[in-house]
């Protein structure tokens, strides 16, 4: 079987979904591995470093999906301008594809998949039990984006994070305040507290209460009437208009304490709630910064900007995007860990092999054979074709 990474095409990528040290396990198995010329270059992954690890050097993307019996990637199919083509036109009929596939808005490309016949496993849809954590390209990318979102935040505060006793006086600590304590927003808690910084947090789940205090921040409580925040597999329901227009006031008075506000709210398959209004901003101190990590999906901010910094009042509110790309070397390492978790569930005996009554092929397997496996995916292309 072969197994092909192609060099992703989207601006500013510079991620690669394999590393050479996998691709070392891989080959081990009886898998023939084969790399696209240079995917791996601005990750620091060299060609030769994957030639040493057993992969073969492949020189253009016409020839790495025509010979691919699986492909693995990290954003979804694109038109590839280099090779004049669509991605999934290039790959071999009946092959199989394993991407961040976000079926939901990206009906298009799941339609081109059901015509080439391509068994399409959306990293995305991966079900979010224990088996599957170590397959969890969210929970892992999310994680530098956490991170990474803590760091934009101390760089652009014209303050220190942490407390300084000096002989030029005393230096108060940051106050940070997190809202949306999931796997980003947990990871910004644990670093701005790395970092000094006095911390609190909200969430809707009632359920991270503990997880946010065990971090060493605070739980800042807002009362919800009772209505029920969590929904399937643990992640938040959106809210009734009622509580999120008395959310949103809330968080208007909270934020003025503040000196940095990370928002990491998200709702799967939504537009990211609004939580901060413009007049809020107009309410915090000049200086004061927002890193809105939902700016991809709307933005948790009335007034960001996808991929730019807004000024208002002397408030900064940034709108970062694709931030683990900003760390390819460990975004790298990790999506290619959790890669090698997908292929011991897709291959056995050196052959793909896709048992449909698994629950995590069933959860994230989308297109199978000429047809669509999911019923909501199924009825949004009805809607569109
Ligand atoms: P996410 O990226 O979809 O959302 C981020 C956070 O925003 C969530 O914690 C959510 O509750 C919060 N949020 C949504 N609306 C909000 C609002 N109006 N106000 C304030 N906060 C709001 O979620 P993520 O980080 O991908 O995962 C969420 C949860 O999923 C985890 O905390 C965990 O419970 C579960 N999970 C389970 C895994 C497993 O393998 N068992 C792996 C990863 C996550």
């Amino acid at each position: 079987m072969k197994l092909g990474i192609p060099k992703e095409i989207i601006q500013n990528e510079t991620r690669v979904a394999l590393i050479p040290q996998s691709v070392k396990k891989i080959t081990s198995k009886g898998i023939q591995v084969l790399i696209e010329q240079n995917a791996g270059q601005a990750a620091y992954f060299f060609d030769e470093n994957y030639k040493e690890a057993g992969a073969e050097i492949v020189k253009s993307p016409m020839e790495l999906f025509a010979s691919a019996d699986l492909v693995m990637k990290i954003n979804k199919p694109e038109f590839n301008e280099k090779a004049d083509e669509y991605e999934i036109n290039m790959m071999k009929e009946g092959s199989c594809l394993v991407s961040l596939l976000q079926p939901a808005t990206n009906v298009d490309g799941i339609q081109r998949l059901v015509s080439r016949k391509i068994s399409a496993f959306s990293l995305d849809s991966i079900p979010r039990i224990t088996r599957a954590q170590s397959m969890d390209v969210l929970s892992a990318m999310s994680t530098i984006a956490g991170y990474k979102a803590v760091l934009i935040a101390a760089a652009n505060l014209p303050k220190f994070f942490p407390m300084f006793m000096t002989a030029a006086g005393t230096i108060a600590p940051a106050k940070v305040f997190v809202i949306g304590a999931g796997v980003a927003g947990l990871q910004a808690i644990a670093t701005a507290r790395r970092l000094g910084a006095v911390v609190e947090a909200f969430d809707t789940r009632p359920v991270v209460k503990e997880q946010i205090e065990s971090l060493g921040a605070r739980f800042v409580s807002f009362d919800l009437k009772g209505e029920k925040t969590e929904g399937e597999g643990g992640y938040a329901k959106q809210l009734s208009s009622d509580s999120h227009k008395r959310e949103l006031e809330f968080m208007a008075e909270q934020i003025k304490r503040f000196d940095v506000v990370i928002t990491t709210a998200q709702i799967p398959g939504k537009r990211a709630p609004v939580l901060i209004s413009e007049k809020a901003v107009l309410g915090m101190q000049p200086g004061s910064v927002i890193v809105d990590l939902a700016a991809d999906m709307g933005g948790n901010c009335e007034l960001t900007e996808l991929g730019k910094d807004v000024i208002k009042n002397g408030v900064k509110i940034c709108g970062p995007i694709n931030l683990p790309s900003s760390m390819p070397m460990h975004a790298s390492q990790m999506f290619s860990k959790n890669m090698e978790s997908v292929i011991s569930l897709l291959v056995k005996d050196k052959l793909l092999n896709l048992d449909l009554n698994d629950e995590i092929i069933k959860g994230a397997l989308i297109t199978h054979q000429g047809v669509v496996l999911k019923e909501d995916i199924k009825h949004l292309l009805a809607k569109v074709h």
